[in-house]
C-alpha cells in the first residue's frame, strides 16, 4: 500500500455515476474501471462499484468468498420494481453489498442479470430507468463520491438502463476498425437517449486507446483518425499491452497494490484519468 492512502470520509456533495461501454467485448472496460475505482479510493474517496454484466468479470476480480446463494444486483433491481416484488423474495442492498479488503463496496453481477430484459418485459414503469430509479431510491449518491458502472458488450436494455442512469461515459476501445464500429454503435445509443427524452444525456468523458501499438508509424494518426471520425472528444492517453495488467488481476489486485517502478506509469495513468473525470462532472 502506498502512504497516498486516505481513510475515505462521508461524500460532502452528491456522488457522480460514471460508466466504462463499449459495445466490443475484450476492449479493457472491466481492466480499466477495476482500476479505475482503486485510483479513486486511494484518493480517499468513497466508491461503489456496481457490476452490470452477466459474466461477472468485474465482481470476480473482488476475490468474493464463494457463496452460491448470493444475491446479485439484478435481485436488487427487480426489488424496485413493485409489481415484480411480490413475485420475488425481498432482498435488501445490505444482502448484497460487499466490501473488498481495500474498503471498495461492490454490488455484483449474477447469471440472472442476463434474464433481465425478459424479466421486466411486462412492467408498467419505463423499463429504461430501472437502474436509476434503484440509484435515487437508495440514496446511492449521498453515501459515495463515484459510483463506477462495468457495462456489458452488448446494446441491449441493459445498456440502455446505464446510459440512463450515469453522469458520464468513458469509452475504452482498441484503436482498430472493429472496435471504431462498436463505438459508433454506443454513441449511437447514446445519442437515442437524448432522443427520448427520458433522462438526461450521460457526458462523454472520452476514449480510451487500450492495447495501442506504439511499433506503428501511423498509430498516432489513426488514432487521431478515430477521434475525428466520432466527432471529436478526448482521447486520454493510450495504454499500450502491459504485463503488469496481467500479473494484477491474476492476483485480483489493482495497479496501485504494488510498490515497485514497473507499475508507476499505469497509476500515473489512471489517477490522470480520475482528474479528467473530475474536471468533467464538477
Ligand atoms: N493494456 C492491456 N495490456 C494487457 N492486457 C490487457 C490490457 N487491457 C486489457 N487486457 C486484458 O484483456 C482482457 C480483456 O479485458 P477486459 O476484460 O477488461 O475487457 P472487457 O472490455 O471488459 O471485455 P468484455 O466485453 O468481455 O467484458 C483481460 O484479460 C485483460 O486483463
Ligand atoms: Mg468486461
Amino acid at each position: 500500500m502506498f502512504n497516498f492512502f486516505k481513510t475515505p470520509e462521508a461524500p460532502v456533495a452528491p456522488g457522480r455515476v460514471i460508466a466504462l461501454m463499449n459495445q466490443k467485448g475484450g476492449v479493457g472496460k472491466t481492466t480499466m474501471a477495476f482500476n479505475l475505482a482503486h485510483a479513486f479510493h486511494h484518493q480517499g474517496k468513497k466508491v461503489l462499484c456496481i457490476d452490470m454484466d452477466p459474466q461477472a468479470n468485474f465482481s470476480s476480480l473482488f476475490d468474493l468468498p464463494v457463496d452460491p446463494d448470493r444475491k446479485n444486483v439484478h435481485h436488487l433491481l427487480i426489488n424496485t420494481i413493485k409489481e415484480l416484488r411480490p413475485l420475488h423474495t425481498p432482498v435488501f442492498l445490505n444482502d448484497v453489498r460487499v466490501t473488498s479488503a481495500e474498503g471498495i463496496d461492490l454490488l455484483p453481477s449474477g447469471q440472472e442479470l442476463s434474464g433481465f430484459e425478459l424479466t421486466v418485459a411486462g412492467i408498467s414503469m419505463p423499463r429504461q430507468l430501472i437502474l436509476k430509479k434503484f440509484i435515487d431510491k437508495l440514496e446511492l449518491r449521498s453515501q459515495y463520491d463515484i459510483i463506477i458502472i462495468d457495462g456489458p458488450p452488448t446494446l441491449g436494455l441493459l445498456v440502455v438502463n446505464i446510459l440512463c442512469a450515469t453522469d458520464g461515459v468513458l469509452f475504452p476501445f482498441v484503436p482498430d476498425r472493429f472496435s471504431e464500429q462498436g463505438l459508433r454503435n454506443i454513441l449511437e445509443a447514446v445519442k437515442d437517449i437524448g432522443e427520448m427524452e427520458i433522462s438526461a444525456v450521460p457526458k462523454n468523458l472520452g476514449y480510451i486507446p487500450n492495447l495501442f501499438d506504439t511499433r506503428r508509424k501511423q498509430a498516432s494518426e489513426d488514432l487521431e483518425q478515430i477521434r475525428l471520425n466520432l466527432g471529436g472528444g478526448t482521447i486520454h492517453e493510450p495504454f499500450t499491452n502491459k504485463v503488469q495488467f496481467g500479473k494484477s488481476l491474476a492476483q485480483r489486485k489493482s495497479v496501485f497494490h504494488f510498490k515497485s517502478g514497473e507499475f508507476r506509469d499505469l497509476q500515473r495513468q489512471f489517477v490522470a484519468m480520475t482528474e479528467t473525470v473530475h474536471k468533467e462532472l464538477q
